[in-house]
């Protein structure tokens, strides 16, 4: 296989007759290398040479993983782990080249995990590229914005989905609210013309901020992870804010990805079922969980957020349980070779 770049990955994708699940994943791995090697996306790299970066960074990560699971362990319980002094002794056990993949990586490291995780990625961009958004004239402009940007992947597939409907001029916008992270991507999508911001996805002055324009598509994954609460990420807020500042901007054509997420209250701390539909429907915030969300609130209870746990996500118009999308679950779709074909048993 020749050598190839972020940027030849995007174009094979948009320009191909049918988006096949192994252009993609060339994308990703492509995107991922550039990306945590400061190369920009036009350096072109063996497909080996990708794969390796991609394994000997996911292998730092995991063992920063265990090496902090370690020094938790070991600290005295009334003592607080310090961080620092946790990473200085984890760079000083690393050989000088790791040490600089790790100064890369350190930064993105939680974003890395996601971008890494191949197979749900896959399934993310794969459900973007596949909308059905209306054909563009020559007129017209693609306007599309990434929420809890983190590496931008997602502004590449919404590339690809312009580029694959014809619109000549996209905008692409995407908002991070980690510094460190947000200068790193900005650094990096630059020169694939996608706009970086440092903001906080969940205040109305970050939508006044951006160009006033109808939306072609808003892609949102601030979701936890399917064993953790909603309190951890702001994916109902980030719409609902959305729809307080910016509802004259939404088409009926507007893609929402994702377009659908229930949640449920956590089991052990319900006896009943208590489920919640999120959609486009009632943007993202139903009536329902509104209500509950005001009386936990005035009962001096805090927030129900951290009582409720993403449970299924639409992708390509199927409910699937995120557990078998986030970080484990798509892992295991992986090895076992379910790809989109897995989803149709929903
Ligand atoms: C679950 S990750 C999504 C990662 C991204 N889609 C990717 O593949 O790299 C969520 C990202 O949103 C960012 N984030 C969390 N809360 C935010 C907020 N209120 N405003 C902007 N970004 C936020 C986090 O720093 C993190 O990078």
């Amino acid at each position: 296989m020749k050598d190839f770049s972020t940027r030849d990955a995007l174009e094979e994708l948009s320009d191909s007759k049918e988006v096949a699940d192994s252009a993609i994943i060339r994308m990703i791995y492509a995107y991922y290398a550039n990306y945590v090697h400061w190369s920009g996306p036009e350096f072109s790299l063996g497909f080996d040479q990708m794969r390796d970066i991609y394994e000997q960074s996911q292998e730092l990560l995991g063992s920063f993983q265990s090496f902090c699971q370690f020094a938790v362990k070991t600290t005295a319980p009334n003592q607080k782990p310090n961080q620092r002094e946790i990473v200085a002794e984890f760079v000083s056990t690393l050989p000088p080249q790791k040490q600089k993949l790790w100064h890369s990586i350190y930064p993105v490291r939680y974003q890395l995990r996601m971008l890494g995780d191949i197979g749900a990625t896959l399934l993310m961009i794969s459900d973007i590229v596949s909308r059905n958004i209306a054909s563009s004239d020559a007129q017209e402009e693609f306007f599309g914005v990434d929420l809890g940007t983190g590496t931008g992947i997602l502004l590449a597939g919404q590339e690809v989905l312009a580029r694959r409907h014809g619109f000549r001029t996209r905008i692409l916008h995407g908002i991070e609210m980690d510094d460190a992270v947000a200068s790193k991507t900005r650094e990096f999508c630059h020169k694939l013309w996608y706009v970086i911001h440092q903001w906080d996805t969940t205040q109305a002055k970050t939508w006044s901020a951006l160009p006033y324009k109808p939306l072609t598509c808003i892609t949102n994954e601030n979701i936890p992870a399917a064993n953790e609460t909603m309190d951890r990420e702001p994916f109902i807020q980030n719409m609902w804010i959305l729809w307080n500042t910016r509802r004259d901007l939404i088409q009926p054509h507007t893609a929402f990805v994702p377009d659908e997420l229930e949640i449920v209250k956590n089991p052990a701390t319900t006896e009943t079922e208590v489920r919640y539909i999120c959609s486009p429907k009632n943007w993202f915030y139903p009536d329902d969980l509104r209500d509950d969300v005001g009386a936990f609130d005035r009962a001096g209870l805090g927030s129900l957020y951290k009582y409720l746990i993403p449970d299924r996500i639409k992708l390509w118009g199927t409910k699937v349980p995120l557990k078998l999308v986030s970080p484990m679950g798509a892992e295991r779709m992986w090895v076992f070779g379910y790809q989109r074909s897995f989803l149709s048993r929903f």
